[in-house]
């Protein structure tokens, strides 16, 4: 009997299958009511009784293993049964993956950059938690200027000195002077704060663009020159600039910049208000105050500036009329700069 027992085991421990049809048959052949194991089953009555302990507890063994070598087999066709390699198209595409896009500030300033770069400048940056010295009073601002109020500022703390958010990048140009000696030229991006009511068109925070060049000799004509080529590789090769007198504590002189209306080709429009001109930057010859105050001789060297926000030119190139889109992360609208970058 254990003979027989072991002979079947060995039987069905080499038993193979090409195909679910074949299982089954096995299953049949060796577990149904009128298979091997269960024939073995018939067999026990006729063990002699010192024998039958070890016999069932072999032929129970031997009923498990046939179990589960058949439910294995059946598990291997399983898979190929749901999906059989006829039904998969191999050919089809997959599901392409989402890819994130750019965020439209990004692929503005990156563009920014990249001008710059071809004229020279490298890339600085500086803190956004600065102090009273780098943002204001190193850039010539007078200690009762309106920007250092409270109504601009956001001040972190008063004491000992003043630790606050820095509201222009401007303050990087501090950074950069105390550390090199000319030449020095730089563009510096980044993010700057003020305490605006947040609107369509103003925020608490903003991106800026600021620029300097100092050297011996540099001229307001070298100023002019930069920032016309500036204009004309972000706007097109058409593009006119022209420069307002303006104010700023370290400029002297200082400017702003128009460039053309792009969308009305400067005959006058909504969008820039009949004026054929749309604002774009400040900008000047560096104050002697501010070289001095960085430990650079204002006898020997020279210098300009430029500041400009990100957001601005943003939205003359893609016409977003809500600042706050920005910073809102609604995939909507920044899907739509996807073919942008
Ligand atoms: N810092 C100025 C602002 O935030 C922008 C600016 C104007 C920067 C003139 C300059 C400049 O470097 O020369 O409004």
């Amino acid at each position: 009997m254990l003979e027989k027992i072991n002979a079947l085991r060995e039987e069905i421990a080499s038993a193979t299958a090409s195909g679910p049809e074949e299982v089954e048959q096995l299953r049949i052949k060796y577990l149904s009511k009128k298979g091997a194991v269960s024939a073995l089953m018939a067999d026990f009555r006729n063990v002699p009784a010192d024998q039958k302990r070890e016999v069932g507890q072999k032929i129970n063994e031997l009923k498990t293993f046939a179990t589960e070598k058949i439910n294995g087999l059946k598990d291997s066709f399983a898979v190929a049964e749901d999906a059989s390699l006829d039904e998969i198209d191999l050919t089809r595409t997959a599901t392409p993956g989402v890819v994130g896009t750019r965020h439209p500030l990004s692929i503005v300033k990156n563009e920014m950059l990249r001008i710059f770069a071809s004229m020279g400048f490298t890339i600085a940056e500086g803190p956004e938690i600065e102090d009273d010295w780098h943002v204001f009073e190193s850039l010539n601002f007078p200690p009762d200027h309106p920007a250092r109020d409270m109504q601009d500022t956001f001040f972190i703390s008063r004491n000992p000195v003043d630790v606050l958010l820095r509201t222009h990048t401007s303050s990087v140009q501090t950074r950069v002077m105390e550390k090199t000696q000319p030449p020095i030229r730089i563009v510096c991006p980044g993010r700057v704060y003020r305490n605006e009511a947040i609107s369509a068109r103003a925020h608490c925070f903003f991106h800026q663009v600021e620029g300097l060049y100092i050297d011996k000799d540099v001229s307001f004509a070298d100023l002019k020159q930069v920032l016309l080529g500036f204009a004309r590789q972000m706007f097109g090769p058409e593009t006119k600039i022209r420069l307002r007198p303006s104010y700023f504590p370290f400029t002297e002189p200082s400017a702003e910049m128009d460039i053309s209306c792009d969308i009305c080709g400067g005959k006058g429009c909504a969008f820039c208000k009949g004026t054929g001109w749309v604002e774009i930057l400040g900008c000047g010859m560096v104050d002697p105050n501010v070289l001095k105050a960085c430990g650079i001789d204002p006898e020997v060297y020279t210098g300009y500036a430029f500041g400009m926000g990100i957001e601005r030119i943003t939205n003359l190139k893609y016409k977003v009329k809500d600042l706050r889109m920005f910073s809102e992360n609604d995939v909507r609208f920044l899907r739509e700069f996807e073919a942008a970058h």
